[in-house]
Order: structure tokens, then C-alpha cells, then sequence
């Protein structure tokens, strides 16, 4: 198929699950991170010689399957189906129907895949994975927080240092967690792509504690400007 071609089937599969990712944007995973992964994807397909044609709608389905009432919870299953109605729309996607699902069933960085994963699961997986990182991943990671009411932070130990991250009951446990992620990563050029997003991960968090010995960071609204004013600073810089 023509680069043109494939394209014009990520166009498609986009105009038709864009609307499933909108609402999610209360929860962090709107059309920004579905735009951001599919990016990375297509970049380390290329990379890694994988077929865009499984990696573009791969990406841009994988979450589509959230909802703004019930969030992550058994949202694979969901974005599975998407996917299966959608390889019954588009003649395109049905010779690689099974790849497909592969990507979205193993998209996340957390869950266990029957070895060897297809190349084009890795890319979804692995661009997926580094949206979750630095910035972008903290800033998901505190809508979230907001969304499923959790607390902000330990009241003595809001990084976590001296404790086992309880990542249901206070969010920045779970930006902690998230530093356990860049050792999942599959591919050379998602790793490195990660030092940078590492790099902002502990600018972040340094920034955060300053801002909690001032008495500057009293919930999750203080926590999501710090990280709003770094990522517009980074925008201007790019
Ligand atoms: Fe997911
Ligand atoms: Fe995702």
C-alpha cells in the first residue's frame, strides 16, 4: 500500500473513534494523547521497520475504549470492540485484524505478553509508554487524580520516599511509579526519548517539594499549573 494510501486509512480510522476519546479529556486521556501517541508511533514504526498501516489505527485506537464514568476500568475490552467494528467497515484493516487487536491488547507498559510481541505491538506499546512519562504523563496522571477523587499527596511524605507507593490513594505516589516505566521500554529509540521525559519527571518533582515546604501546593489545581507553565515553557522553546 502507498504511503498516501495508508494515510488515507489513519484519517478514516480517526474521524470514526475521535468522538470515544473527547469526553475523555476529564480524566486526561482526550484527543491530545491518542494525537501523541500516534506520532511517536508512526516515528519509531519507521525506526523499527513496522507496518504503519497496524501502528497508526493501533495508536489511535488503544484507549478509545475509556469512558468518562467508569475511566480506565476494562477499557481494553472496549477499544477491542471498537476495533473489531471497525475491521468490518474498512476492507483496509481486515488482512490485519488480528495484529491490530495484538497491539491493543498489550498496549500497556504494566501487562504480560506471550513472547515474541509483534513489532508493530511493540511501537504502540512502547509510544504509549513514554506518553506516560515526563510531562505529559504527570499531567495525565493529575487529571486522573482529580478525577477519581484521590488525594494530592502523604501529608509528611509527599514524594514517597519512605513508603510503598499507594498508588489508589494518593496521586503523586503514582507519579513515582511512573519512574519505574522507562525500564519497560522495548525499543532503542523510545529509550532513548525517555532521558528526556526522565529529565523532566525529576525537574517536576524537585519543583513540587519546593512548592510543598512553601505551602504552595495545596491540591491537585496548584500541582496542574506547575505542570501547565513547564509544558507551555517547553512549546515555546521547541
Ligand atoms: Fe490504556
Ligand atoms: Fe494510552
Amino acid at each position: 500500500m502507498l504511503a498516501a494510501e495508508v494515510d488515507a486509512v489513519h484519517q478514516r480510522v480517526w474521524q470514526a473513534v475521535c468522538h470515544y476519546w473527547e469526553p475523555n479529556s476529564v480524566h486526561g486521556h482526550g484527543p491530545d494523547h491518542a494525537v501523541r501517541v500516534y506520532s511517536m508511533g508512526l516515528q519509531l514504526a519507521a525506526a523499527e521497520g513496522a507496518d504503519p498501516l497496524v501502528v497508526g489505527p493501533g495508536c489511535y485506537i488503544h484507549d478509545a475504549g475509556m469512558r468518562p464514568d467508569v475511566g480506565r476500568t476494562g477499557h481494553i475490552e472496549r477499544s477491542l470492540q471498537i476495533a473489531s467494528a471497525l475491521c468490518e467497515e474498512m476492507p483496509e484493516l481486515a488482512s490485519v485484524r488480528d495484529l491490530l487487536f495484538t497491539t491493543i491488547r498489550y498496549h500497556e507498559a504494566e501487562i504480560a505478553f506471550p513472547a515474541p510481541l509483534p513489532i508493530e505491538a511493540v511501537c504502540v506499546r512502547d509510544s504509549d509508554t513514554l506518553d506516560r512519562l515526563g510531562f505529559t504523563g504527570i499531567r495525565m496522571t493529575l487529571q486522573y487524580g482529580v478525577w477519581i477523587g484521590r488525594a494530592l499527596c502523604h501529608p509528611t511524605d509527599p514524594l514517597c520516599c519512605e513508603r510503598t507507593p499507594d498508588l489508589n490513594r494518593f496521586t503523586m505516589d503514582y507519579v513515582r511509579y511512573l519512574e519505574s516505566l522507562p525500564q519497560r521500554l522495548m525499543t532503542p529509540l523510545a529509550r532513548s526519548n525517555s532521558k528526556e521525559k526522565q529529565k523532566q519527571h525529576e525537574f517536576y518533582c524537585s519543583e513540587f517539594l519546593s512548592s510543598f515546604r512553601q505551602g504552595c501546593m495545596r491540591n491537585h489545581e496548584d500541582a496542574l499549573q506547575l505542570v501547565m507553565l513547564h509544558m507551555r515553557e517547553e512549546f515555546h522553546v521547541a
